[in-house]
């Protein structure tokens, strides 16, 4: 049994003001929810005051991006030992802005899924078609690309360790959920690309995260389907009482 994951990327929004106001809210309503993992990823200058308000919680704090040098002159840059010291327990990697507007290959999310894991992270891999690739039938192959080239040379113990998010780029932001049928289809497909990378078992312990436009009214839907275990939850993760219904679907 694949334990779900519920997700908030809150990506540029919140300061530190209103990141303590949502966890005052948001605690009371998921102080029972034991069901799942709960996982926040505030704005890197806000993981700190996220780690201390939800210290003696089941809410796990996560960056939303990482670099892969541990340290060193890298202007601007976070790593991941880093964000373990601050309390993290997560990452996300690729997210397909980092990808659309910072150029992020799937090279790059290769290299940041070692250094998560070399730092004790749990990375959430992204991945997803665009719209122009899911029209031109191309869904599949975009998504085998993705996941092979971001798990490339991982060993079994690396990819155990990790959890994919399957978020197709015309449902983020747009409303546009996928219905749970599609999701499921591409969760099946990557799946199968474990299978094949990995193993039997890997495939079936591999927890994969749906993404784009996940919302109170639509999770129960999605989270039906077998293939699908959990949300990555962009807008609607910034209102407590709503990411609270998504947790508590
Ligand atoms: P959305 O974003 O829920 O606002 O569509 C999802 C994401 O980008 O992870």
């Amino acid at each position: 049994m694949r334990r779900p994951i519920l997700a908030g990327n809150w990506k540029m929004y919140k300061n530190i003001t209103e990141t303590c106001a949502f966890f005052e809210k948001f605690k009371p309503l998921v102080a029972t929810s034991t069901h799942c993992d709960i996982v926040i990823c505030p704005t890197f200058v806000n993981l700190q005051a996220a780690v201390e308000a939800t210290r003696d919680t089941t809410i796990d704090i996560g960056g939303q991006n990482l670099f892969w040098e541990k340290e060193g002159a890298y202007t601007g840059e976070i790593s991941g030992p880093m964000l373990k010291a601050v309390g993290c327990k997560w990452v996300l990697v690729a997210h397909s802005e980092r990808r659309q507007y910072f150029g992020e290959t799937n090279e790059d999310a290769r290299k940041k899924i070692v250094a998560a894991l070399d730092a004790g992270l749990t990375p959430i891999y992204c991945i997803g078609e665009k719209l122009d690739e899911r029209q031109a039938e191309r869904t599949h192959e975009v998504l085998e690309t993705q996941f092979h080239g971001g798990t490339a040379r991982l060993t079994m113990e690396q990819f155990s360790r990790i959890v994919i998010a399957y978020e197709p780029c015309w449902a983020i932001g747009t409303g546009k959920v996928a219905t749970p049928e599609m999701a499921a289809d591409a969760h099946r497909y990557i799946r199968e690309q474990v299978r094949k990378s990995f193993s039997p078992e890997a495939a079936s312990a591999c927890r994969i995260l749906y993404g784009g436009s996940v919302k109170p009214d639509n999770i129960r839907g999605l989270m039906a389907q077998p293939e699908i275990d959990g949300g990555l939850v962009g807008g609607a993760s910034l209102d407590p009482v709503s990411f609270a219904s998504i947790v508590n679907f």
